[in-house]
């Protein structure tokens, strides 16, 4: 057996058991390309403070790249007696070109080099993440443009409340993956800081205040340099490879940057908050799908059939984007279930730290990308819609605003409103089928202008408030994302 890196006190060595239990490298290896990077990093701010001479350097850098072309050439032998990423690439480039390997690891311990890997790798993750974020967005506006004007019942507690522009609808799942561009409106918040428009602009940026965004400036910090946990006696420069690998400075505190999984923490309930974005929209448009429903009919391309119903046409991908949330949330919370108990700083437990993050980014990934083309591959059975409609009495509420117009005080209004659907009720009709003789005997405030606010069509103009379901508003908002989105 070849002896650790880390074997000098040691006199035998561990277990086969041991050895199978404490391995990272089944899985940490996903973390090679910003391992190198790093060590890359290291070694030139270790030859610029005269730590290592320049020719060391040079024969690092050469060896990995060589590592980097073996490893994805699938010609890299990972050994699981190796432990780690971190000790496989460096145990590697010591057979390869020996002494100057050895020096690589001055002024560095796994405990900084991982979590230089780790918010490396979150950070690309998370670049990945907005991409596909913004595809699901034009989905969905896409969705929406094709289906302009169709009017759908609105509900709450899944019962018939008012009626809404569908593309209304489809427009606040868009607002919920709403993540990025803070930078540009921090900066005309800024340039408005003085003006009227402050106050609006404010409202704007807490809407607009992406999580991952925010999450990711948070995380660009650099770990590397504080080593094992008190930092190091040799004359590094962390501003130096903090500036190489992109981060915005070095971690503060050498403690805390080796303790820290809070980038973590907030990454993971970043991705369970739009998990359940999705899981949320997938029960939605299973349930539309439903015969009940009968809203929507996905294409067969997004569906699934039964091996026993021939019948049967199953909305599966949206079933299990709900499903998967389950992950997404289990991954936050096995994080979450792992910091709690930790004293400060580097523990062996953080190794757990790596698969649920892994875990979470893939599934999240593989979500966004079927829900956009489920958006894609649905159309809504107008027809079917429209026959749905007169049912609930959606402009109930409506009726009570045009009393409001004529005076009446809204509790008043909302109960006279009440009794005129509760006539309806008892003759099995509408609130636009009453005479206005009927409606007189409720109160006699009516007019025959009342008939322009009842049925769905009449009662959906009415909406003007900002945000609201009205045409223009919608049509504003339509108009706001598509900007955003670059469809226009
Ligand atoms: N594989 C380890 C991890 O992922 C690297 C750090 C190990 N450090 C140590 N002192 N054993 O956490």
């Amino acid at each position: 057996k070849e002896a650790k890196l880390w074997g000098g006190r040691f006199k035998e060595g561990v277990t086969d058991a041991v050895e199978r239990f404490t391995e990272s490298i089944s899985f940490d290896k996903q973390l090679y390309k910003q391992d190198i990077k790093g060590s890359r990093a290291h070694a030139s701010m270790l030859a610029h403070q005269g730590l290592i001479s320049a020719s060391d350097r040079d024969s690092i850098l050469e060896g990995l790249e060589e590592i980097e072309r073996r490893i994805e050439n699938g010609e890299f032998n990972w050994r699981a007696d190796r432990e780690d990423v971190h000790m496989n690439i460096e145990a590697a480039l010591t057979d390869m070109i020996g002494e100057p390997a050895k020096k690589l690891h001055t002024a560095r311990s796994r405990n900084d080099q991982v979590l230089t890997d780790f918010r490396l790798w979150c950070r690309d993750a998370i670049d990945g993440i907005l991409v596909s974020m913004k595809q699901l967005q034009v989905s969905l506006l896409t969705l929406a443009l094709r289906n302009e004007g169709l009017i759908v019942p609105g509900y709450t507690h899944l019962q018939r409340a008012q009626p809404v522009l569908l593309q209304h609808l489809l427009l606040a799942y868009v607002e919920e993956h709403c993540v990025y561009d803070v930078f540009i409106v921090v900066i005309i918040l800024k340039m408005y800081v003085l003006s009227d428009l402050f106050t609006h602009l404010i409202k704007e940026v807490i809407r607009i205040l992406g999580r991952l965004v925010d999450c990711r400036a948070r995380m660009n910090f650099c770990p590397l340099g504080a080593c094992a946990l008190a930092g190091t006696g040799l004359p590094i420069d962390r501003f130096m490879t903090s500036e190489a690998l992109g981060f915005t400075a070095p971690l503060r505190n050498s403690i805390d940057a080796v303790s820290d999984r809070d980038f973590v923490l907030e990454f993971l309930s970043a991705n369970a908050i739009t998990a359940v974005h999705l899981s949320r929209l997938g029960e939605e448009w299973v349930l539309w799908a439903s015969e009940e429903f009968g809203f929507i009919t996905p294409s067969d391309s997004v569906s699934t059939g039964s091996s026993i119903m021939p019948q049967k046409k199953n909305p599966d991908p949206m079933e299990l984007v709900r499903g998967k949330s389950a992950r997404v949330i289990g991954d936050l919370v096995t994080l979450l279930t792992l910091c709690k108990g930790l004293p400060h700083a580097y523990n062996r437990d953080l190794q757990e730290d790596k698969e649920p993050v892994f875990d979470s980014v893939k599934t999240i990934l593989g979500m966004l990308e079927v829900s956009a083309e489920f958006a894609l591959n649905i159309s809504f059975n107008r027809e079917r819609i429209q026959k749905a409609l007169p049912a609930g009495h959606l402009d109930a509420t409506t009726l009570a605003d045009y009393l409001v117009n004529k005076g009446v005080p809204f509790r008043t209004s909302h109960d006279i409103a009440g009794k005129s659907v509760a006539l309806c009720t008892l003759k099995n009709c509408q609130l636009l089928d009453l005479s206005l003789d009927e409606l007189r005997s409720i109160n006699p405030v009516f007019e025959e202008d009342v008939y322009d606010f009842l049925g769905v069509e009449n009662a959906i103009q009415k909406f003007v408030s900002y945000g609201s379901t009205g045409s223009a508003c919608v049509a504003s908002q339509i108009d706001y994302w598509m900007k955003k989105l670059e469809m226009k």
